[in-house]
């Protein structure tokens, strides 16, 4: 792992991460408690789960993961913590957990260490048998919440008026609540991943001459510039202004209209970071997640989910240098399994996901220790009307790969 001259952090999402940001150790989790005393966003938990240190957390969970076997099946995204992680019996990208989440009806319990729409997506794609849970419910995503409903359903009603009932149609991002994954399906949309993006898009574009992306603006970008689009051809959707800030002409003549949500970590990436990890590695092959900047992608030697920057940099050459752009974690872990090679965090003062991070161990000993005794804790609840629309946008967006 590079590390850089030592300097003063920077939080990304959240304030509260400030006090967890070590950007050239790796983060270990401490007790719950001290975790707290930052501010760390929170669900209650029993107070015996806030004192337990690390050595007995992991004790527990390996004891009380044993006895549940088959029962729970553990999926952990790529961006959580080393404590979290190392329990998870598939690890992923969306994509690819959505996929395991879908293929496991073995088991009664789905545990999903990632955040909120993750879990909901899970409820919606296993089997009616099945229950999902979160570990914690504050776990959500920023940028998800930047596509609330009613906004959605506004912007809708207005594309629908001006352009028509065949003018449009609604894509969504995986990291969106699942009741507009149930809108996408209910008019004719799909979903993506950034696995996927490009194949969702052209779909798409066999069924409509327009297309609303959201919530990720840069990642519609993106994929948009990738089929060959010009930046002419694609509008954002300010949602606190009358038609998204746009003239009906303007949106008459574009071909895809990117609601104006982001990242708050991936948007740190800058074209800056990229030339000078180029200055001092004239080998260096840069990798981003599509979450970055349409300039940082492009500056980037490649992009690709997280599963698929997990497998790029585990399949290169011994000795070969690699700067990434995704989330911290992730990063270390890379740096960590690939000691052949130099893996580095091209902002070196990068926080965590904030909101991955809210899966502390004591969360999954609690949720695990439950369902020992017969509790169910924090299970993801979908309503059927939701689940079946939703579910028909997911299964076409598992067939476009
Ligand atoms: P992946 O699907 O690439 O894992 O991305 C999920 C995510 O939230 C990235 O910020
Ligand atoms: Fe959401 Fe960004 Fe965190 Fe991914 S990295 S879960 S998009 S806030």
């Amino acid at each position: 792992m590079v590390t850089g001259a030592k300097r003063p952090f920077v939080p990304i999402t959240e304030i509260e991460h400030s006090a967890f940001c070590r950007p050239e150790d790796e983060l270990k989790a401490k007790a719950l408690a001290e975790e707290l005393k930052v501010n760390v966003r929170w669900q209650r938990i029993p107070t015996d789960y806030l004192h337990l240190s690390a050595e007995e957390l992991d004790q527990r969970i390996g004891r009380v993961r044993q006895e549940l076997g088959s029962k729970v099946t553990i999926l952990g995204h790529h961006y959580q913590r080393e404590e979290v992680i190392k329990y998870a019996d598939y690890q992923g990208d969306s994509f690819k957990l959505s996929r395991d989440a879908a293929s496991h009806p073995e088991s009664d319990y789905i545990v999903f260490c990632g955040v909120h729409f993750m879990a909901e997506t899970a409820g919606v794609l296993c089997g009616p048998h099945q229950k999902v849970i979160l570990p914690n419910l504050a776990a959500g995503c920023s940028m998800a919440d930047m596509a609330p409903m009613h906004d959605v359903l506004d912007a809708w009603d207005d594309l629908i008026e001006l352009l028509g009932d065949d003018g449009i149609i609604p894509m969504a991002y995986m990291n969106t609540i699942a009741g507009l994954k149930a809108l996408c399906g209910r008019h004719g949309g799909i979903i993506c991943t950034s696995a996927n993006a490009v194949a969702a898009l052209e779909w798409s574009y066999r069924r409509s001459p327009r297309v609303l992306f959201l919530p990720d603006q840069h990642l519609g970008r993106n994929t948009g510039l990738k089929l060959g689009l010009d930046l002419e051809e694609m509008v954002t959707w300010n949602p606190f202004k009358p038609l998204g800030g746009n003239t009906p002409e303007r949106l008459e003549k574009a071909k895809l209209i990117l609601w104006q949500g982001h990242c708050s970590v991936h948007t740190r990436f800058t074209t800056r970071q990229i030339e000078a990890a180029r200055q001092r590695f004239p080998d260096v092959k840069i990798i981003a997640h599509p979450e970055c900047t349409m300039e940082v992608v492009q500056a980037a030697d490649m992009d690709g989910s997280t599963e698929v920057i997990r497998r790029v940099i585990s399949e290169a050459p011994a000795g070969s240098v690699w700067g990434v752009g995704t989330e911290i974690s992730l990063v270390n872990r890379l740096a960590k399994q690939n000691p052949d090679k130099t893996v580095f965090c091209l902002d070196p003062v990068v926080c965590p996901c904030s909101t991955m991070y809210r899966i502390h161990p004591a969360y999954l000993l609690w949720v695990l220790e439950g369902l020992a005794e017969g509790v169910v804790v924090n299970q993801i609840v979908v309503d059927d009307e939701t689940r079946h629309y939703s579910r028909i946008a997911l299964e076409r967006m598992l067939q476009v790969v």
